[in-house]
C-alpha cells in the first residue's frame, strides 16, 4: 500500500469566492478577499481548498455556467490574482482543487453561439441537437419542478438542443474528439497553474454518450463511456503525477464501481452521496443499522480509491436514494415545511438549523471526521451558519460568510451584496460570526479546529482498513480502524438518551483504550470487554493499546 496518497489524509474545505470575502467593496467576493482570509483557513487546519467555479460566467447557476474556461470572472479579480492566491496557498501547504464543469457550457459561450448560428460550423457538433424533440422522454430534468424537460428549441439553430440542467446550460457532446481535446486543454491549463486536481462536476452526465441519432430515435439507454474517464485520468496523470480527480456522481452502490476503475484508471475520489443520505437518516431517527449497511454497501473501492464524505454542500441535501418511508422521516425531522424542500427530493437548509442542538452538531461533525474517507467541509458550517429560505432554490445555503458583527457581516463594505447576509433570527451575523467565536474557547469554531487537528493526527482513518464493531446498542456506531499494526476506535451515539455499550475488540492491545478527547483510559474486564457510557449524542475517540508515552514513562 502506498503511503503518500495525500488525498487520503487531507481535510477539504469548499468555498465559493462570490460569498467568501469581498476586498474591493463591490459586493462580490474576490481573490483578494480570499487571500486576506487564507490564514483563517490555515489556522482552522484544513489543507485542501476546493474552489467553486470562478471563471467568466453569466452566473445563472452560481458559476456552473461557464462562458470562458481560461480565465477569471472580472467580478473575482484577474488571472494574476489567481496565481497570487495559489502562491499563498502553497506557502501554507494548502492544495487547491478546481471544479471542472464540462458537462455543459453557458449558452453565452462562444462555442454555443457559433454552433447555433451555422449547422456547418465545426462547433455545431460540439453540442447535442435534434430536429424534433425525441419521442420518449427518458431523460429527466435534474431539477424537477424548476426545469421542465431536457430539450429546448433554439430559434437561431432551428433545432432542439439537449440540456441536462437548466436551458441556459447546453450539454457538450463528449463523443466529439475535438470536445475531448478541448477539455484536455482546459485541464492542462489549470494544472500548469499548479492546481492539484479537479472536482469533476456532474460526472455521470459527462460520460453519457449522447449520440444524436440514438437520442432522436429514443433508443435504449444512453451508453456511459467509462473509457472517456480513463482518458481523462491518463491525461491528468501524465501532466501531473500527484493530481487527483474527485468525482461528483450521485449513483446507486451497484453503479459506483466503474467510476473508481481499478485504482489507476478511474477516479481517485468520489463523493459518497449514498452514505450521506443514510447519515442524515441516522441523525433523524437515531438508528445506525441503515448507516452501517450503507457503509458496507459502498465498500467497493480499490485500495488507491477514496470516499469523500460530507454533511452539507452548496446544493440541496438530496434524499433520492432513500426509500419513500425513510425519506419521509428525514423530511419530518429536518425539512418539515414545504419551503425547506427542493425538487421533491431534497432539503435546502444548512446543517446547524437542521440539527439545532449543539450536541447533535458535534456528533454529526465528529462522525464525519470518523468516516473512513476524506472529510469535505462547506464554508460557514464551521461556525454554524444558517440558511435564508427567502432566496430561491439552492441559493438559500449560499449566503455571504459571516465574519463579524459588523455591517454586512464583515463580508463587504458595499451597500448591495451579491446575496443578502442573514440579518435576523438566531443565525444572523450578530449571533453567528467568526470574530466572536474566535474569542470564545467554547465556540463551535474552536471545537471544529480541535476536531480537525484530531482528525489530522489520526490518519489511520483515511488510510487504514476499517470494520464495524458490535456495540450492543442500536443507536451507537462503533468503528475500528487499523493502520500499520495500530488501532483506533470511534463511537458515536445518535440517540438523545445516554447509551451503555459493551465492546470486545479482539485485537492486540485491545484491553486498553486511551481516550483522545477527555483524559482517561478504559481497561477491559475479565471477559475482555470494555463497558463504556456515551452521553446523549455523545462521541468518543480511543487509541487502542497502551499509548507509547506511557510505556516510555514506565521504562524510564
Ligand atoms: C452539480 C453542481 O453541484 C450544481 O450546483 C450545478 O447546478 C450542477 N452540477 C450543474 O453544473
Amino acid at each position: 500500500m502506498i503511503h503518500d496518497l495525500w488525498y487520503k489524509h487531507t481535510v477539504i474545505y469548499n468555498l465559493d469566492l462570490e460569498t467568501f470575502m469581498d476586498a474591493n467593496g463591490d459586493g462580490v467576493g474576490d481573490f483578494e478577499g480570499l487571500m486576506r482570509r487564507i490564514d483563517y483557513l490555515y489556522s482552522l487546519g484544513i489543507d485542501t481548498i476546493w474552489l467553486s467555479p470562478f471563471q467568466p460566467s453569466p452566473n445563472r447557476d452560481n458559476g456552473y455556467d461557464i462562458k470562458d474556461y481560461y480565465g477569471v470572472d472580472p467580478r473575482h479579480g484577474s488571472l494574476g490574482d489567481f496565481v497570487e492566491f495559489m502562491n499563498l496557498a502553497h506557502n501554507r501547504g494548502i492544495k487547491v482543487l478546481l471544479d471542472l464543469v464540462v458537462n455543459h457550457t453557458s449558452d453565452q459561450h462562444r462555442w454555443f453561439q457559433e454552433a447555433r448560428k451555422d449547422k456547418s460550423s465545426p462547433y455545431h457538433d460540439w453540442y447535442v441537437w435534434a430536429d424534433e424533440p425525441p419521442p420518449d422522454l427518458r431523460f429527466e430534468s435534474v431539477f424537477p419542478g424548476a426545469v421542465d424537460g431536457t430539450w429546448s428549441y433554439d430559434e437561431k439553430a432551428g433545432a432542439y438542443y439537449f440540456h441536462r440542467f437548466y436551458p441556459f446550460q447546453p450539454d457538450l457532446n463528449t463523443d466529439n474528439p475535438d470536445v475531448r481535446t478541448e477539455i484536455r486543454r482546459i485541464m492542462g491549463f489549470w494544472l500548469q497553474l499548479d492546481v492539484q486536481g479537479f472536482r469533476v462536476d456532474a460526472l455521470p452526465f459527462v460520460l453519457e454518450s449522447l449520440a444524436q441519432h440514438e437520442l432522436a430515435e429514443g433508443k435504449g439507454k444512453p451508453a456511459v463511456h467509462f473509457e472517456y474517464l480513463r482518458e481523462m485520468r491518463d491525461f491528468l496523470q501524465w501532466r501531473r503525477g500527484d493530481a487527483i480527480l474527485l468525482g461528483e456522481a450521485n449513483v446507486a452502490p451497484d453503479q459506483m464501481r466503474p467510476y473508481a476503475g481499478n485504482g489507476s484508471d478511474g477516479l481517485h475520489m468520489m463523493f459518497n452521496f449514498y452514505v450521506n443520505q443514510y447519515l442524515f437518516y441516522a441523525l433523524a431517527t437515531g438508528e445506525v443499522q441503515p448507516l452501517i449497511e450503507a457503509l458496507e454497501a459502498t465498500r467497493i473501492l480499490p485500495s488507491c480509491g477514496q470516499w469523500a464524505y460530507f454533511l452539507r454542500n452548496h446544493d440541496e441535501l438530496s434524499l433520492d436514494k432513500l426509500t419513500q418511508q425513510e425519506q419521509e422521516k428525514v423530511f419530518a425531522a429536518f425539512g418539515p415545511e414545504a419551503e425547506m424542500r427542493a425538487y421533491g427530493r431534497g432539503i435546502r437548509r444548512r446543517l446547524a438549523p437542521m440539527l439545532g442542538d449543539r450536541r447533535r452538531i458535534e456528533l454529526a461533525y465528529s462522525m464525519l471526521f470518523a468516516l473512513p474517507g476524506t472529510p469535505v467541509l462547506y464554508y460557514g458550517d464551521e461556525i454554524g451558519m444558517g440558511e435564508d429560505l427567502r432566496l430561491p432554490e439552492r441559493m438559500a445555503v449560499r449566503t455571504p460568510m459571516q465574519w463579524a458583527d459588523e455591517p454586512q457581516a464583515g463580508f463587504s463594505t458595499a451597500k448591495k451584496l451579491v446575496r443578502p447576509v442573514i440579518k435576523t433570527g438566531p443565525y444572523s451575523y450578530r449571533q453567528v460570526n467568526v470574530a466572536s467565536q474566535r474569542r470564545d474557547p467554547n465556540s463551535l469554531l474552536n471545537w471544529m479546529a480541535a476536531m480537525i487537528r484530531l482528525r489530522q493526527e489520526c490518519s489511520e482513518i483515511g488510510l487504514g482498513a476499517w470494520r464495524v464493531v458490535e456495540s450492543g446498542s442500536p443507536c451507537v456506531l462503533a468503528l475500528l480502524y487499523e493502520w500499520q499494526g495500530a488501532y483506533l476506535m470511534t463511537l458515536h451515539n445518535f440517540s438523545p438518551q445516554p447509551q451503555q455499550v459493551e465492546i470486545d475488540l479482539e485485537v492486540e492491545g485491545g484491553d486498553t483504550l486511551d481516550n483522545l478527547l477527555v483524559s482517561g483510559q478504559s481497561q477491559a474486564d475479565d471477559s475482555g470487554k470494555h463497558c463504556l457510557t456515551l452521553d446523549a449524542y455523545g462521541y468518543q475517540w480511543h487509541r487502542v493499546g497502551t499509548p507509547r508515552y506511557i510505556l516510555e514513562r514506565e521504562r524510564a
